[in-house]
């Protein structure tokens, strides 16, 4: 279990390459369980949620292998982000295990793609996370309408189908809204299934159009993604594609927050912007500033930092997977904001590690009331998930002395290599290999 060891105070300024989609890359690789020869993705990052899926496909009978180029910048340094093919080589095993699920939830991605290919599908149902409860019911009840079968076995979801799935026209909204994840599981099966398909209440999010634009380069015919109606128009087969994941909206808005935090200039590559347009809204009334030239985003901050209310919705709205990143840079706004999580109305974990290192966030229900403070103070503190970690690192980038973050697989689950990009943005920041002492925090402590 590595650490990061930063030391706050460091203006940001620089470059920094935003990586591709973690969470448009892990649908996108179930989906090539579909596809009938090789597939190949750009641009999947390297995550260590990337190499638990493709090590799921493996064990679904894909044959999956990365290319390395070397990287004639640092030739003895790490390779170059090579492309990804995947090609269905066994279409005999129909499990994703619990050793796999229990690390990435998005294994349930595989439900509709083998459901859709190989009629059979065994999953073991993934337990609640730090972020609350995290139900797969509309997933299972979407694919039931489009005619497949649901057990539950020994803690496993066991589904069938007696033919072929047959389209319908469902909705598939919760309680919370659409489900991400539920509106690509279906969609893909749908994609494979007999007749039209016509999902209402689909989730919009630009992972959801991501996925639906690689299955039609695979043959298939979606229409309506990006919106609440997505039309499927069922094919006998899918072919092998290529594909380059769009780039991650949510990395990108954590080093926008990162250079507002520090009061820096960063200058981000390979974004789009028109994705985080709530996220641009609330930081320009924050007082961040966002100006974009093709695919780049310039970001500068105001010394002050106003306070705003936030609500987190799904797409357009502002994302719950910015949420923890935002309120670590309201801790030192010039009042009280508030922040009210609509989506997971537990996923506050952040708060009592941000209060120890002297922010006043108080938390009332599913709605947090930040308090400014003029300086946080570096702490030891604890990752609980992937946001909330990135939200405690962006904390010890301004703190006074030291912060020390445990547990940092959580982040290296969904951003690549962070602490190189920031380190080379300016920011005092390592990694510490389990079982090193840190001296400078002891230091300083
Ligand atoms: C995706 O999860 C993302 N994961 C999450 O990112 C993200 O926070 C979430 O969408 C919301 O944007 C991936 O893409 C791999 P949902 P997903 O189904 O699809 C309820 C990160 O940090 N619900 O859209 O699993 C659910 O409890 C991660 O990168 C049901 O009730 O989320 C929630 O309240 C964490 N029943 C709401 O819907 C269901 O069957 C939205 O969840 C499914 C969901």
């Amino acid at each position: 279990m590595d650490s990061f060891l930063i030391h706050g105070g460091h203006r940001l300024k620089g470059t920094v390459e935003i990586s591709g989609s973690k969470n448009s890359a892990l649908p996108i690789l179930a989906a090539c369980l579909m596809a009938d020869g090789k597939s190949t993705l750009k641009g999947v990052p390297r995550l260590s949620d990337i190499d638990s899926m493709t090590r799921l496909l493996g064990e679904l009978g894909c044959h999956v292998y990365r290319h390395e180029p070397a990287n004639p910048a640092a030739p003895d340094g790490p390779p170059l982000n090579g492309p990804l093919d995947i090609e269905v080589q066994d279409e005999q095993q129909c499990e994703a295990r619990y050793d796999i699920v229990k690390t990435m939830r998005a294994s349930i991605c595989v439900l509709g793609p083998l459901l859709a290919k190989r009629g059979r599908a065994i999953v073991s149902i993934p337990g609640g996370c730090a972020i609350g409860d995290r139900p797969v019911d509309l997933h299972v009840r979407g694919l039931q309408k489009l005619g497949a079968h649901f057990r539950t076995e020994n803690g496993n979801i066991v589904g069938e189908v007696r033919g072929r799935l047959k389209g319908c026209r469902m909705y598939l909204g919760g309680a919370q809204g659409p489900t991400v994840l539920g509106t690509i599981n279906v969609m893909c099966a749908a994609a494979l299934a007999e007749g039209e398909t016509i999902l209402v209440g689909a989730a919009c999010e630009p992972e959801v159009s991501d996925c639906a634009i690689m299955l039609n380069k695979m043959g298939a015919r979606i229409q309506g993604h990006g919106t609440p109606e997505i039309r499927i128009e069922g094919v006998d087969n899918l072919h092998g594609t290529e594909h380059r994941v769009i780039p991650d909206r949510i990395e990108c808005g954590t080093f926008m927050i990162a250079a507002a935090i520090t009061n820096g200039d960063l200058e981000l590559k390979h974004c789009n912007l028109d994705h985080l347009i709530a996220v641009t809204d609330r930081l320009d009334e924050v007082g961040v500033q966002t100006s974009r030239e093709n695919g780049t985003v310039f970001v500068s901050a105001a010394r002050r930092i106003v306070p705003v209310e936030m609500t987190t919705q799904p797409y357009p709205g502002f994302p719950t997977d910015l949420q923890a990143q935002l309120m670590a840079l309201l801790c030192l706004s010039d009042g009280i904001s508030v922040i009210t999580e609509r989506i997971f109305p537990d996923r506050f974990l952040h708060v009592g590690e941000l209060n120890r290192m002297g922010a006043r966030v108080r938390k009332e229900g599913p709605t947090a009331i930040i308090q400014g403070v003029r300086e946080l103070q570096g702490a030891s503190v604890m990752a609980s998930d992937l946001r909330a970690s990135a939200a405690l690192v962006l904390a010890g980038l301004v703190a006074k002395g030291a912060t020390r973050v445990d547990r940092v697989y959580h982040i290296d689950r969904g951003y690549e290599k962070i602490e190189l990009k920031l380190a080379a943005v300016g920011a005092d920041i390592e990694r510490v290999k389990e079982g090193k002492t840190m001296v400078s925090l002891t230091a300083v402590a």
